[in-house]
C-alpha cells in the first residue's frame, strides 16, 4: 500500500504497519483531548470534550472541577475517538498522556487511564510533555527540519526556543511573570468579558471602528529576551477600575491589550529570530514557527507572518486545530517516541511543572 503523505524517513517504511495506531490524551486543563495517529504520523480521530461551561461561572479554571470533569468524561471520549478513526483497540501499540506540566488532578486523570490502558492492552506507556506537545505540534500539518525557532505561547507559558529535535530544545526567553495567554485572559476578566479571555478579546478588538486608547508595550525598551506581562494587566485595572463599559469601549480596550501583547510578543521574538540568524548561519530556510493557544490569535498570526518577512524567515502556522490544548499534539510526540523506541516506566512520574529547558 503506498503511503500517503508520509511523514516517515524512508529506512522506517517496511518496519511500520498499516494497521497500528497510537493513542494520545490531554487533559493538563479544561480540555480533555483524545487522538488516534497511525504509524505514518496522521491524525485519525480526534475527540474534544471542552469543559467551558462547566467554569464559565467562575471566569477561569477552577482545578478541582476540571479534575472531576476529567474523569467522568476521558472513558467516553477515548471510546468515541477509537470508534472514529475506523481502527479497534486491539490495534493500539502505543498510550500516550500529558504528564505535565498542569493542573495535577488532571494530568493524574490522564496518565491514570493511560497506564491502566497500557497495561490492559499490554503496549507501552508514553509520558509526554505537554510543552514539547506544543513544541512539536506546528510539524503535524507542516514539513519542517530541525532545528526551527518557535514562539511558544499558552495559558501557563510563554517562551522563545530553538527546537533542535525531539527531547532537544534551547530556550531563548521566557516570561519573568504572566504568560501571554495569562494577560488576555485577567485583562478580559477587568473588562468584564468571560472565560477563556483570549478567544473573547479577539472578537471584541475586531468591532472596534476606532481606538483612542494606548497601553504600554510590556518590556519594550530593554535588551533582555524575556517577556514580562502583569504590568499589562495592572495597568488596565488602574484604568478601568471597576467601572461597567459600554460595549464599543470595551472593544476599544480589547483592541488595545491585543496590540500591546502582539506587539510585545513581536518584540522579543525579533530578538530571537536575531540570535538564530547569529547561531544557526548556515540554516536554510530560517523556520519561525508558532504553538500554543495564543497561537489561535488571527491577529498574532498576521503580526508573525510580517516579522518573518522582515528578518528572511519562513512563517510556519500550527494548524487552527492544534493550537489550544489537543489530544493530536500529545499522539504526535507519543508516535515520534515511539519511532525512536522512548518509551515510560509505569512508574514515570507526573510532574505540575516540567520545564523543556532551562
Ligand atoms: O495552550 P492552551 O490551550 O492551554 C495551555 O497550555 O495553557 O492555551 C490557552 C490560552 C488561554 O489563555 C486562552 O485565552 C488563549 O490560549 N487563547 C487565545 C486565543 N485562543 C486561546 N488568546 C488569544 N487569542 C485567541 N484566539
Ligand atoms: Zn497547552
Amino acid at each position: 500500500m503506498p503511503i500517503i503523505g508520509a511523514r516517515i524517513t524512508p529506512t522506517w517504511y517496511n518496519l511500520l504497519n498499516e494497521n497500528q495506531f497510537i493513542l494520545g490524551i490531554e487533559s493538563s486543563c479544561d480540555d480533555t483531548s483524545v487522538a488516534v495517529i497511525d504509524m505514518h504520523g496522521q491524525v485519525c480521530a480526534m475527540v474534544t470534550y471542552s469543559q467551558i461551561m462547566e467554569h464559565q461561572k467562575y471566569r477561569g479554571v477552577v482545578p478541582e472541577i476540571a479534575a472531576r470533569a476529567h474523569s467522568q468524561t476521558i472513558i467516553a471520549v477515548i471510546d468515541k475517538a477509537i470508534e472514529d478513526s475506523g481502527f479497534t483497540h486491539k490495534q493500539c501499540v502505543a498510550v500516550s498522556a500529558t504528564a505535565g506540566p498542569g493542573l495535577i488532578g488532571g494530568v493524574i486523570v490522564g496518565t491514570m487511564v493511560a497506564r491502566a490502558l497500557a497495561v490492559g492492552w499490554g503496549v507501552p506507556y508514553i509520558a509526554v510533555n505537554h510543552l514539547e506537545a506544543h513544541a512539536l505540534s506546528p510539524k503535524i500539518t507542516n514539513e519542517i527540519s530541525f532545528p526551527y525557532l518557535l514562539l511558544l505561547v499558552s495559558g501557563g507559558h510563554c517562551q522563545t526556543l530553538v527546537v533542535k529535535g525531539l527531547g532537544q530544545y534551547e530556550l531563548i526567553g521566557q516570561t519573568i511573570d504572566d504568560s501571554a495567554g495569562e494577560a488576555f485572559d485577567k485583562c478580559a476578566k477587568i473588562l468584564g468579558l468571560g472565560y477563556p479571555g483570549g478567544p473573547l478579546i479577539e472578537q471584541y478588538a475586531k468591532r472596534a471602528v476606532k481606538c483612542d486608547y494606548i497601553l504600554p508595550i510590556p518590556m519594550a525598551n530593554n535588551d533582555s529576551p524575556n517577556f514580562s506581562f502583569s504590568g499589562l494587566k495592572s495597568a488596565l485595572n488602574r484604568i478601568i477600575n471597576g467601572k461597567q463599559l459600554p460595549e464599543a469601549e470595551i472593544a476599544e480596550w480589547a483592541f488595545a491589550v491585543q496590540y500591546a501583547v502582539n506587539q510585545a510578543l513581536c518584540n522579543k521574538t525579533a530578538m530571537a529570530m536575531h540570535y538564530f540568524a547569529q547561531t544557526y548561519p548556515s540554516i536554510n530556510p530560517k523556520i519561525c514557527a508558532l504553538a500554543g493557544g495564543v497561537a489561535a490569535n488571527g491577529h498574532l498570526r498576521g503580526q508573525m507572518e510580517q516579522l518573518s518577512a522582515q528578518y528572511q524567515f519562513t512563517m510556519v502556522q500550527t494548524d487552527m486545530r492544534y493550537c489550544t490544548d489537543n489530544g493530536a499534539m500529545v499522539a504526535n510526540v507519543g508516535w515520534l517516541q515511539y519511532l525512536s523506541g522512548q518509551f515510560s516506566a509505569l512508574s514515570h512520574p507526573i510532574y505540575p511543572q516540567w520545564p523543556l529547558a532551562i
